[in-house]
């Protein structure tokens, strides 16, 4: 079996691949209180002592708004650390799967238009900014896959499907951005692309990740009730009204839609994002 040194493990993602890994690799799981990825030496120590094929890294500061107060640690931990990991698989001659997100991308590209991995990225939040930083520390790797994904929910975190089932339990009606524009995604679907890379090992470089189709969160919200059978009413809002709202909430990109044209052509065909909602629903609740 091939070793995985799997950093973050307990999060939304890490812990689901923790558990869909341990079926076929040699998996080390590591937390945030057995290895802070931004302490140098104990991520090389780390690296060296499990001597892993792959590493994988879910870690990340994911708070988009408190990436808006609190940069300086948002850099250390998806800019920074992520050099730290890099340059010690790079010692190991290990692979290096890094997970980063749509908001690298500005997002002012007409809403016919979809991101492809070779555009030009340019963040308009702190979160993007570190996260980009993150991307370029990630190719001091030399053999590296960048594995952008976004708006990702799943069984084990705060999510933004939790958060719309349980605003249903108390209100009638609930108000949603409808000028951002992008791919939901389960953290099982991006489990599915992140063992299929491994088994696959193509090109090194960056790949869009995400579920099939492009929604915004106000029609995200009407399927998940619809398909909740929930009857809370939902009210479009733009990113304006939301901001008027909420001040202190992060710019976000309006159109975040990626391109999973460079997946598809190495047989990576990820499931529609109406698809993978209805089987995280039917988990969810149970
Ligand atoms: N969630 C989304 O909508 C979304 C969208 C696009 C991309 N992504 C990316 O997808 C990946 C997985 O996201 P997720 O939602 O699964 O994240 P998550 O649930 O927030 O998990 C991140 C984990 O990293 C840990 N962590 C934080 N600082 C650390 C440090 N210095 N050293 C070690 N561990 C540390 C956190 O521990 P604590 O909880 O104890 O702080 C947490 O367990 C991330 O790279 C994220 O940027 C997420």
């Amino acid at each position: 079996m091939k070793k995985v040194l799997l950093i973050g493990s307990d999060g939304m993602l890490g812990g689901e691949l923790k558990e869909r890994l341990e079926k076929n690799y040699d998996v080390t799981p590591t937390t945030l209180e057995t290895l802070d990825i931004c302490d140098r030496d104990a991520v090389f120590n780390k690296v060296k002592e499990v001597n892993p094929y792959f590493i994988i890294n879910c870690a990340a500061f994911t708070n988009v708004d408190a990436c808006e107060v609190k940069e300086d640690l948002a850099l250390a931990v998806n800019g920074t650390a992520v050099g730290n990991i890099a340059e010690a698989a790079k010692e190991n001659n290990s692979t290096f799967i890094h997970i980063s997100t749509d908001y690298v991308f500005p997002g002012n590209l007409p809403i016919e238009q979809i991101y492809t991995e070779n555009m030009k990225p340019n963040p308009v939040s702190s979160y993007g900014r570190t996260k980009l930083v993150g991307e370029e520390n990630c190719k001091k790797a030399g053999k590296y896959y960048i594995l952008r994904t976004a708006w990702l929910y799943g069984i084990r975190g705060k999510n933004f499907v939790k958060t719309m089932l349980n605003a249903s339990k108390t209100r009638d009606e609930v108000s949603v951005v409808n000028d951002q524009h992008g791919s939901p995604t389960s953290t099982t679907t991006l489990c599915n692309i992140i063992e299929q890379i491994m088994e696959k090992e193509p090109e090194y470089g960056v790949y869009h990740s995400t579920n099939e189709g492009f929604t915004t969160w106000y029609e995200f919200t009407k399927k998940i009730y619809e398909f909740a059978g929930i009857k809370t009413k939902v009210i479009p809002l733009t990113s304006e009204q939301y901001k008027e709202l909420n001040p202190d909430s992060s710019d976000r990109p309006k159109n975040s839609q990626l391109s999973k044209e460079k997946l598809k052509k190495i047989g990576i065909i990820p499931e529609n994002y109406e698809d993978a909602l209805k089987e995280y629903l039917k988990e969810e609740l149970k």
